[in-house]
């Protein structure tokens, strides 16, 4: 349902000009699942589910290689400036990759999941202080309202479980670390429009990223 989205000038330096990356279309396959899965959740079935494991399985041993130091500067600054302070509680970081990630999550909200459908990415994933689960964010193992946050780093949107898996006041915090040229990437107003019922959003940019905390409206 569309939504308000309320951008923010971002708080860092622009980041230089830098190329496009060539694999960042809005033709790439990602992108369209992710759009697909976005406005029609329940396309996503068990054979999907299976090619995105086993492609995010073979990039597995090199994934460590695509992140920079400060790969976690967008989601503090989403923390920071777009989620309320006195929320607190459990949180999903759904499509947690690697877990390069997981430890700001888990600074930010305790107990902290961090949930792979791609087992060798959770293999690669530090053992604390998030705790692994291999699981599909199409279906989480949360109890419905259990959710304080659910956050997605270049990760599937898949709106309706997240309505169903946050509290009253939780939040999706929604990054892509690349912003329009991320293959994962859907603007704010778009990731408002896949929430079921009535939402609302921060966004900005930090670095090459953009960012955006939806709430209920
Ligand atoms: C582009 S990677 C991003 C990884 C990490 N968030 C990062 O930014 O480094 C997307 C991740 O989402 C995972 N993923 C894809 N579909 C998923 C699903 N339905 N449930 C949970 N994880 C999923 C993939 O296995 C992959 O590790």
């Amino acid at each position: 349902m569309p939504g308000t989205v309320t951008h923010l000038d971002r708080v860092d330096a622009a980041p230089d000009g830098r190329p496009p990356d060539p694999y960042a279309s809005a033709d790439h396959p990602m992108r369209r699942l992710t759009e697909q899965v976005a406005v029609d959740p329940g396309t996503w079935d068990d054979a999907q589910r299976r090619q995105v494991a086993g492609f995010f399985d073979e990039l597995a041993p090199e994934w460590h290689t695509r992140a920079g130091p400060d790969c976690d500067a967008p989601l503090r600054d989403a923390f920071g400036r777009g989620v309320p302070g006195s929320l607190a509680g459990p949180a999903a970081e759904v499509g947690s990759g690697i877990g390069l990630t997981s430890a700001t999550v888990a600074a930010r909200f305790t107990p902290a999941l961090a949930v792979e459908v791609a087992p060798e990415m959770l293999r690669r994933s530090p053992a604390g202080p998030a705790h692994r689960v291999l699981a599909d964010g199409a279906r989480l193992p949360v109890a419905d309202g259990a959710l304080a946050a659910v956050v997605l780093m270049n990760a599937f949107l898949f709106g309706p479980e997240c309505d169903r898996a946050l509290g009253p006041d939780g939040v999706v915090v929604w990054i892509n670390s690349r912003g329009p040229s991320t293959p994962i990437h859907l603007p704010a107003e778009a990731v408002v429009d896949a929430l079921p019922g009535s939402w609302v959003a921060t966004a900005s940019e930090c670095g090459s990223a953009t960012w955006c905390v939806a709430r209920r409206g």
